[in-house]
């Protein structure tokens, strides 16, 4: 993938608390347009595959359980710089230590609820966003 583009999901805490709107809607004004998008929910055994790089980590279970808990949204965004400007965005991982005014500071109510997930980098941009929408119309 090119490094115009990332993948996010709206995990399920936001959904639940109602914010799939408010957070698009800052996505949009933060200069990303949504190029492909699902509402959907995630399995305990495709949460850990797609989490799988913290599967050493204490948090895993709790990550696992969490991210299978209820629905989530999963979209590929565009902009220049996607995967840096997207986790400038969205803000730390825990809220208490986001920039104010990012998506995290404004939603996300714990470290491990933390509304929204971004990718690192543009090869695990790629992985995730072939993770959810292989073989899906991606549109430019
Ligand atoms: P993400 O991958 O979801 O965008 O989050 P991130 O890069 O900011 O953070 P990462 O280190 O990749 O951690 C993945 C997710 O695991 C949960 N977590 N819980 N309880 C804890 O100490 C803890 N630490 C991480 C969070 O949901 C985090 O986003
Ligand atoms: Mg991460």
């Amino acid at each position: 993938m090119a490094n115009n583009r990332t993948f996010t999901m709206i995990k399920p805490d936001a959904v639940k608390n109602g914010h799939i709107g408010a957070i698009f809607s800052h996505i949009n004004k933060a200069g990303f347009r949504i190029v492909a998008m699902k509402y959907t929910k995630l399995s305990a055994e495709k949460a850990g595959e797609f989490y799988a790089v913290h599967k050493e980590r204490p948090f895993y279970g709790e990550l696992v359980e969490f991210m299978s808990s209820g629905p989530i949204v999963a979209a590929i965004l565009e902009k220049d710089n996607a995967v840096a400007d997207f986790r400038t965005t969205i803000g730390a991982t825990n809220p208490s230590d986001a920039a104010e005014g990012t998506i995290r500071a404004l939603y996300a109510t714990s470290i491990g609820e933390n509304a929204v997930h971004g990718s690192d980098s543009d090869e695990n941009a790629e992985i995730e966003s072939n993770f959810h929408f292989a073989g899906t119309e991606v549109f430019a």
